[in-house]
């Protein structure tokens, strides 16, 4: 098969390993591609991956029998309808499967009509009616704006001062443009967070391991959100009832709720679920692969992942049971100095080629210049490592993020250390 993949992340860099490894690919392109996957397929950086014409353009010239797209803007711009449209088969869903994620009001609506547990919100497009509002409820609040923002929209409030800040930023100042221009504030809710993937087809549901992102910057959960610091895989505080209740109650029921409304969902369902004292709850509901989610769950599939792209793009998941290894996976991610903000790039990248053969480095924010790997972005890079234990993982990982160098790097020191730590439903 020709295969096309979309993006320039450390997902995609996953993605294109894993496609790479199957016997059944002919030829990968990527688009645009980043310096780690130059080494597995073809890049291709004169096409904008949000252009769905150009897309489909290139798609006919290099005789794609597969487009994956696999981040939350081509998906939103309706890359995949005009694929299909074209008799391409595509992995990811349409634009209007994919509103679950561009419009959190949207989400919250379907959320309200299938009985999937979620947090209550309301939806504002007035930035005094919703100052008002935090006003009154006078208490912790998380503050949204309603559209993509580079998972940066999303503010944590304790109190009426930051949520009026929040909503400042969005609507009146336009941090995240017009993304912000309508924000959903909802209660806060205390817990833990966990993601729950799925492949889907629009009909059946193939769920991943369950895993856990470390948004902030820094170590204990401080500082700013960011893109996601690491992920560890699986979560031991996790209970096999919560467990269920999500598989069951959030991503079965969203799968099949989208499938009644007439907009099947076929792609990675990616639910962002806070483990509550009431259980399991919805704070957010991605159409793609996490980023770095994908970089630690794709190193534990055991099945081919072509084989299941294409399954889901052709309706036929049912034929294809997807394995899992259930080894401890970490994965670290090193960020520029400056990271979430303006970052210095430029930064020359030493020791890549002297980490473990059994321990992956997905590239994201790095580019090849004259030979040499040079920094190009936030988050610049993630270190995966597995074993039998989380200890075992935890230490391979970090052994081998200090073999790889670059001024100013940032990483947390602390991805894992909650993986069997008793729930704390007060923070
Ligand atoms: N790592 C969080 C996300 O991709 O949304």
């Amino acid at each position: 098969m020709n295969v096309l993949l979309l993006g320039s992340g450390g997902r995609e860099h996953a993605i294109a390993w894993r496609i790479s490894q199957s016997p059944r690919l002919a030829k990968l392109w990527i688009a645009p591609g980043n310096a780690g996957t130059a080494a597995l397929g073809e890049n291709v950086s004169d096409v904008a991956p949000t252009d769905p014409e150009a897309v489909r353009a290139l798609a006919e010239r290099v005789r794609a029998d597969l487009v994956v797209v696999s981040s939350d803007d081509p998906l939103a711009a309706g890359v995949v309808d005009a694929v299909t449209a074209a008799g391409i088969p595509a992995f990811g869903s349409t634009r209007a499967a994919a509103e679950i994620e561009w419009s959190k009001a949207f989400a919250n609506d379907l959320m309200a009509r299938a009985g999937i547990p979620t947090s209550s919100g309301r939806v504002f497009e007035d930035a005094d009616e919703a100052t008002e509002y935090v006003r009154q409820v006078d208490g912790p609040v998380v503050v949204k704006a309603d559209g993509l923002a580079l998972g940066k929209g999303v503010t944590v409030c304790d109190d009426a001062t930051q949520a009026v800040a929040a909503i400042d930023a969005a609507m009146r100042d336009g941090a995240f443009g017009a993304s912000g221009s309508r924000v959903v504030i909802e209660e806060r809710m205390y817990g833990r967070e966990t993601g729950g993937h799925a492949f889907s087809d629009g009909v059946t549901v193939r769920h991943m391991p369950f895993s856990c992102d470390h948004k902030r910057i820094f170590d204990g959960d401080r500082g700013p959100n960011t893109g996601g610091m690491g992920v560890y895989s699986p979560p031991a505080w996790l209970t096999p009832h919560h467990a269920e209740a999500i598989r069951t109650s959030i991503s079965e029921r969203a799968i099949q709720a989208m499938a009644e409304m007439g907009r099947p969902f076929a792609g990675v369902l990616y639910p962002g679920v806070m483990v509550t004292e009431s259980g399991p709850r919805v704070f957010e509901i991605n159409a793609r692969f996490g980023d770095p989610e994908a970089q630690v769950l794709l190193p534990k599939l055991r099945t081919d992942l072509l084989e299941i792209l294409d399954a889901c793009a052709h309706q036929r998941l049912a034929d294809v049971p997807v394995e899992w290894d259930d080894r401890a996976t970490v994965g670290v991610v090193l960020a520029s100095e400056g990271y979430p903000g303006p970052v210095q790039t430029g930064r020359l990248i030493e020791g890549i080629g002297d980490v473990d053969d059994d321990v992956q480095v997905f590239i994201a924010g790095a580019k090849r210049v004259d030979g040499r790997l040079l920094t190009s972005g936030g988050r610049v890079l993630c270190v995966v490592a597995q074993g039998e234990t989380m200890e075992d993982a935890q230490a391979q990982a970090y052994d081998n993020v200090a073999r790889i160098r670059f001024e100013g790097a940032q990483y947390r020191r602390d991805i894992g250390d909650t993986y069997a730590r008793p729930l704390d439903f007060t923070r």
